[in-house]
């Protein structure tokens, strides 16, 4: 299946270039410096135009050279992008963590964090590439479950607003194990 619905947000698992999608915001996964990056980032920043890194830069600097914290997510224009907004979150490196399972954790918290902050900005819609699962070293297919599940929590929160959640995987492969996760999500998470 390629999409569910719990509550009123209707999670869609869709292949392509999360750049293309006109959403209200498009989620970055970004490094703590906020400064661009290769994979998803360098994508977005170059989808955006400079005007992106521009607004990272002046986000103020919680230590020298780090602008996002762990498990936490800022919001800035889209300028050039298809989607109003960039939400920017870092995932954890899967290596870093002290064991799988908090890796996972982290990993949701981000997720998380991202859709909390769309709430707070009223945005109805959201797409999310597959947080850390390139040079951050998570597997698409145990990463998604908890992925997902953190959707789904979100999703059945009675204040949830977010009508549509877009899992935006940039291989046909990644999409199959997303939606194999989403098909199985409750004997998984
Ligand atoms: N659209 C959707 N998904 C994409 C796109 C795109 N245009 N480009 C890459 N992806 C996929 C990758 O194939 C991978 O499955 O996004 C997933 C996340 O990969 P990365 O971009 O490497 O992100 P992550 O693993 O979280 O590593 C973040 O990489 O680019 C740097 O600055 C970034 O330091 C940060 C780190």
């Amino acid at each position: 299946m390629s999409q569910r619905t719990f509550g009123q947000t209707t999670i869609r698992i869709v292949q392509g270039d999360i750049v293309t999608h006109a959403v209200d915001a498009i989620v970055n996964a970004a490094n703590v410096t906020l400064l661009g990056g290769g994979g998803v980032d360098g994508a977005i920043h170059r989808a955006a135009g400079p005007g992106l890194l521009a607004a990272c830069r002046v986000i103020e600097e919680i230590s020298p050279g780090v602008r996002l914290r762990s498990c936490e997510a800022v919001l800035t224009p889209g300028f050039r992008l298809a989607a109003r907004h960039v939400i920017h979150c870092a995932a954890p490196i899967f290596d870093h963590c002290p064991s799988e399972g908090r890796a996972h954790e982290l990993l949701a918290a981000n997720y998380s964090a991202c859709l909390a902050l769309a709430e707070s900005h009223d945005l109805r819609s959201l797409a999310f590439p597959a947080l850390g699962c390139g040079v951050y070293g998570f597997s698409h297919a145990d990463s998604s479950p908890w992925a997902l599940a953190a959707m789904r929590d979100h999703a059945l929160d009675s204040t949830c607003k977010i009508g549509e959640i877009r899992m935006v995987l940039f291989s046909e492969d990644a999409a199959e194990a997303w939606r194999w996760s989403l098909d199985n999500l409750e004997e998984l998470r």
